[in-house]
This record gives structure tokens, C-alpha cells and sequence, in this order.
């Protein structure tokens, strides 16, 4: 998992990247669109005044898809290990009682959820991944 603010805790492939660089007021780099494995998910931590939060950065191709890691079943974090998801077929499925969602929507497809995952609303520029 990325924790913003913290390269020792990064996870995935190690670079000289800064994660915590600010951009445009108002927006933050998550992490480089190559971080992501295509077709897979990262977790990052995105630190706040209140102390802050886990997302979920699904790639698909050059798009990018963010969401808050809480499971709408039962406010579990969604992956097995920290920052390792279940993503196959365009689905991330809750690793804790297997609530399914798509990655492009969020939307509940299977399992015990009524509702989707929150959507985060980020972009993808020069290579990067920022959040809004
Ligand atoms: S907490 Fe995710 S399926 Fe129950």
C-alpha cells in the first residue's frame, strides 16, 4: 500500500518517485499510472486533518478507477493483505464475505452488498494520478 507522505511503507515497484508532491492547488499525485498494474489494484493512503483514508486504484488500461476501501456490507477494508485486491474480469470482490463490484462503476453486482463502493474523483494526467 502507498501511504502518501511515507515512501518507507510503499509496496509496489520502488522508484525515486515523490508521492506526496503537490500539483495544481487543489489536486495531489496518488502515484504514477505505471505504479498500477494493469488490470489490478493498488491501495494508497491519503492522508487529511482527520487523520485520513484508504483508497482503491483500479487500472484499466490508461483509466483509472478510485474508491474508497470500505466494503459496503460491513465497513471492512476490501483487500486480503494491505494493498493486495481481488480483481478479475473487470470485478474487485471483497476479500472479508465476497461482496462483487465492477470496476468501472462500483456498482454491486454479487454477494452481500445492497450498495456500491464510494467513488473518488481523480484524473489520470502526464502519467500521473491525481486526486481532486
Ligand atoms: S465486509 Fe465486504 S463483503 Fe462483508
Amino acid at each position: 500500500m502507498l501511504i502518501l507522505g511515507q515512501p518507507a511503507a510503499r509496496t509496489s515497484a520502488e522508484s525515486n518517485y515523490e508521492p506526496d508532491r503537490m500539483n495544481e492547488p487543489g489536486s495531489r499525485t496518488l502515484c504514477r499510472l505505471d505504479e498500477i498494474p494493469d488490470g489490478g489494484a493498488i491501495g494508497v493512503t491519503v492522508p487529511s486533518a482527520t487523520g485520513g483514508f484508504d483508497l482503491i486504484l483500479l487500472r484499466r488500461g490508461e483509466r483509472v478507477f478510485a474508491y474508497h476501501n470500505e466494503c459496503p456490507h460491513a465497513g471492512r477494508n476490501l483487500d486480503y493483505a494491505p494493498g493486495s485486491f481481488l480483481v478479475r474480469e473487470g470485478r474487485i470482490t471483497c476479500a472479508v464475505h465476497g461482496a462483487t463490484f465492477t470496476v468501472e462503476s462500483g456498482a454491486c453486482v454479487g454477494g452481500p452488498c445492497r450498495n456500491g463502493l464510494v467513488a473518488m474523483p481523480i484524473e489520470v494526467r502526464d502519467g500521473e494520478v491525481l486526486v481532486r
